[in-house]
C-alpha cells in the first residue's frame, strides 16, 4: 500500500477494529502523516459506542513499527523535535485513552516508537519474529513518545534501563519472560490470536469491561486508598445498569447473558 493511506481501519467482526499502521516500505516507521492518520482513526473510534476492542498492527510481516521516521528527524531542530514528541505522546496518550480494551499485535521490528505504541495498549501478543527495543540511543537520542516512562511502569525500572540505555533488542520470548508482551504465537498467527482475544473481550458485559479499564488506567497513578476508593465506586455504579442485571439473573437463570451496553 501507499503512503497515501497510512492507517487502515478494518471491522472484521462486530464490536472489532483493527487499526493496521500501513507503510510496510519503510518498515511501518512514523512520519507525519501516519500519525496523523492514527489520530484521525483513534478519534473517530473513541466515539463509537458500538466499539468492543481495537487491535494495532502494522502491515506485513517485517515489522509492527520500526520507530519514529529516522529520515524526518535527520532534519529537525529542537523546536521541531519538540512539537514531533508533543505530536507523539497527544496520539499514544489518545490510544492509552480509548474507553475500550487495546491489543497491539506485534510480528517483526517493534522499535523506538513502535514498542512506545504497543506499551500505550492495554495487551500485547508477539510473533515469534518480534523484537522489541528502544535503540534511540544508538542515534544519539532518547525515546520521545513515551518509552522513558511507560517502559519502567510496565516492566519495571531496572529492566526498563537497560532497554534504553543500551538498545539492545528482545526476542519474543525475552519480551515474554519480562513482561513486554503475553503469549508468543508462531510467525503470522499473530493478528489471529489477537481477534480471539478480542472476540472474548467483545462477548462481555460492555459497561463491565468499559469501567474495569477505566479504574484500573486511573488507579496506577493513584494513591493505593483513592484507586481502592475508584474500584468501590465503579463497582458500585455498575449495579445501576442493565447489563450487570442481565449478567446477574442469566446466571441465576442458567443461561446465556444478552448484554446491551447500558
Ligand atoms: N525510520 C525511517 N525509515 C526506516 C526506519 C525508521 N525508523 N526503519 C526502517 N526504515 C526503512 C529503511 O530506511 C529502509 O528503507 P529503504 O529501503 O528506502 O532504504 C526500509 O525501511 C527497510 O529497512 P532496512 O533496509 O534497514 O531493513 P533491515 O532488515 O536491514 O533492518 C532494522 C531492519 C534493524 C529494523 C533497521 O531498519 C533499523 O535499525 N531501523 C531503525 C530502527 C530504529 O532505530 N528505531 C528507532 C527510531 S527513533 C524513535 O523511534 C524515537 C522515538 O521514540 C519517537
Amino acid at each position: 500500500m501507499s503512503d497515501a493511506r497510512p492507517v487502515t481501519v478494518d471491522r472484521p467482526e462486530p464490536g472489532v477494529a483493527v487499526l493496521t499502521i500501513d507503510r510496510p516500505a519503510a518498515l511501518n516507521a512514523l512520519n507525519a502523516a501516519v500519525l496523523d492518520a492514527l489520530e484521525a482513526a483513534v478519534a473517530a473510534l473513541a466515539a463509537d459506542a458500538d466499539l468492543r476492542c481495537v487491535i494495532v498492527t502494522g502491515a506485513g510481516e517485517k515489522a509492527f513499527v520500526a520507530g519514529a521516521d529516522i529520515g524526518l528527524m535527520a532534519g529537525m531542530d529542537p523546536r521541531a523535535a519538540l512539537a514531533f514528541a508533543e505530536t507523539g505522546h497527544r496520539v499514544l496518550d489518545a490510544i492509552e485513552a480509548l474507553p475500550v480494551p487495546t491489543i497491539a499485535a506485534v510480528g517483526g521490528y517493534c522499535l523506538g516508537g513502535g514498542c512506545e505504541l504497543a506499551l500505550a495498549c492495554d495487551l500485547v501478543y508477539a510473533a515469534e519474529n518480534a523484537r522489541f527495543g528502544q535503540p534511540e540511543v544508538k542515534l544519539g537520542l532518547i525515546p520521545g513518545f513515551g518509552g522513558t516512562q511507560r517502559l519502567s511502569r510496565r516492566v519495571g525500572p531496572m529492566r526498563a534501563a537497560e532497554m534504553v540505555l543500551s538498545g539492545r533488542m528482545l526476542k519474543a520470548d525475552e519480551a515474554r519472560a519480562v513482561g513486554l508482551c503475553l503469549d508468543v504465537t508462531p510467525k503470522g498467527a499473530v493478528l489471529d490470536h489477537a481477534l480471539a482475544v478480542a472476540r472474548t473481550i467483545a462477548a462481555m458485559a460492555p459497561v463491565a469491561v468499559r469501567a474495569a479499564k477505566q479504574v484500573m488506567a486511573r488507579g496506577i497513578e493513584a494513591p493505593l486508598a483513592t484507586a481502592h476508593a475508584y474500584e468501590r465506586a465503579a463497582f458500585a455504579n455498575l449495579f445501576a445498569t442493565a447489563d450487570a442485571a442481565e449478567g446477574m439473573a442469566a446466571f441465576v437463570e442458567k443461561r446465556a447473558a444478552a448484554f446491551e451496553n447500558r
